[in-house]
């Protein structure tokens, strides 16, 4: 078959200034965790404020393929119908994953527990990166892998998991600061006799945790020496639960950084989960300078959530405390957009991670900025830029997105402040995460 047409590029003229009131849509990595338990609850989970994204109707359709039922209600809510830990089926056809990563790690750890052997496929950015992270502890607990490349990280898609009952618990210390490892562990650990244990280094997003007490299962947390000690009891019996999914703070972010960089923008952001574990780009932008005052502060789904009314306001760059990166780990791409609008140097290390994302995100965002005039220098594990002190960019393109929603939308947001207007060759994956970003942003930008 020949390839379809590439998709025509977009351009992405200055604007502003951003202004009213928005929400963004459900938390992207909350929704997977519903879903998930949601299949694995005997009875009927209701999940409220879903994000309807491509990655999140993968995990749907995944689940679906081994035995949940899943549909949408009249009112919007998705509702859920679990076949209990333990119950998952075994699927027909390969569960094609698009392009997201965080529903191939997960599910290959609810997969990994049950006799039961799946082939998992994806788009060619999610069949470049490394599955090794997760196939490395899974095989521990019994589970055999079939991947691709093994070579390249250990592994990459297409993959196929042989799961076993009973699989074996571990104890797991994270090489990587990853919620997605630490997760598909976990996950794995539902069906397993015994206590499995993981060990956080680095804390990263906890909503795995949160959602597990919230279904029922026996989940320990306990601090020791700068460490998170995660201890979950298998075998689990999960309670369907009615869920309503606070907005993703990650989606929010390329409206945080367009308000704060546009002259004149006063933007109220509602319903922002502001999860400790998510929200470090917030007060990276407040230490520049930025003027982000929170509201109404409220707890949704067992996490903490607020409105953000966010007024333009000079940045001064800034060195990123390594500290706060997995806490802003997905904000990157649009922190860099921010720095090169600041007065001064800003300066990241230990960005490894961003590497192995939907692309090189380093390597993306540095090409990228500097094709529309920003004063950028790429090293190993992060990026230094000389800001402009608030002077647009002169923009251009096309830049290259490599099929990464990311990239796609801190673009667009760079093309507010650009001079010419900024152009992306491929605004398509935005549809992953964030379906609505380029109509809101026309809406609120006044274009
Ligand atoms: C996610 C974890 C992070 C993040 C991803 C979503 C999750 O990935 O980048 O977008 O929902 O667990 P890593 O685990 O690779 O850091």
């Amino acid at each position: 078959m020949p390839d379809p047409s590439p998709p025509p590029p977009r351009r992405f003229l200055p604007a502003g200034p951003l202004r009213g009131t928005i929400r963004v849509p459900g938390d992207k990595s909350i929704s997977h965790r519903a879903l998930m338990l949601g299949a694995l609850a005997i009875g009927k989970t209701t999940i409220r404020g879903l994000l309807e994204g491509e990655d999140v109707l993968a995990t749907g359709r995944a689940l679906t393929q081994m035995g949940a039922t899943i549909s949408k209600g009249s009112q919007g809510e998705w509702r859920v119908h679990g076949v209990g830990v333990g119950g998952l089926m075994q699927p027909r056809e390969a569960l094609d994953m698009g392009n997201s990563g965080t529903s191939t790690r997960l599910l290959m750890g609810l997969v990994a527990s049950h006799p039961i052997t799946a082939t998992f496929t994806g788009d060619a950015s999610l069949s470049q990166r490394p599955m090794g992270r997760v196939i490395e502890p899974l095989s521990r607990m019994g589970a055999e892998f079939t991947a691709s490349s093994p070579d390249v990280g250990g592994g990459t898609l297409p993959l196929t998991v042989r799961g076993l009952y009973p699989a074996v618990p571990i104890e797991y210390r994270l090489p990587v600061a990853s919620a997605q490892v630490k997760s598909a562990v976990l996950l794995a650990g539902l069906n397993t006799p015994g206590v499995t244990t993981v060990i956080e280094p680095v804390p990263t997003r906890d909503h795995s945790e949160r959602m597990l007490r919230g279904f029922g299962a026996e989940l320990t947390v306990e601090e020791a020496d700068g460490e998170r000690i995660i201890r979950l009891t298998g075998e689990a019996d999960l309670k369907p639960q009615d869920i309503e999914v606070p907005g993703d703070p990650s989606s929010a972010a390329f409206f945080i950084v367009a308000a704060t960089i546009v002259p004149g923008s006063e933007l109220t952001i509602a319903n922002v989960g502001l999860n400790p574990t998510r929200c470090g780009l917030v007060h990276v932008l407040r230490d520049m300078g930025a003027d982000i005052a929170e509201t109404n502060p409220r707890v949704v789904g067992g996490e903490p959530v607020a409105d953000l009314i966010v007024r333009h306001a000079p940045l001064k760059g800034i060195e990123v405390d390594l500290r706060v990166v997995a806490s802003m780990i997905d904000e990157f791409p649009v922190f860099f957009v921010a720095a090169a609008l600041a007065e001064g140097q800003t300066s990241t290390r230990h960005l490894e991670e961003l590497r192995v994302k939907e692309s090189d995100r380093l390597a993306t965002m540095a090409v990228a900025l500097a094709a529309i005039g920003a004063r950028v220098v790429e090293r190993q594990d992060g990026l230094v830029i000389q800001g402009s002190g608030g002077e647009p960019l002169h923009g251009g393109g096309p830049i290259a997105t490599r099929l990464d929603h990311r990239i796609a939308m801190s673009m667009a947001v760079a093309g507010l402040v650009s001079r010419d207007g900024v152009e992306v060759d491929d605004t398509s994956p935005i549809a992953t995460s964030f379906p609505a970003f380029e109509a809101l942003l026309a809406s609120v930008s006044g274009r």
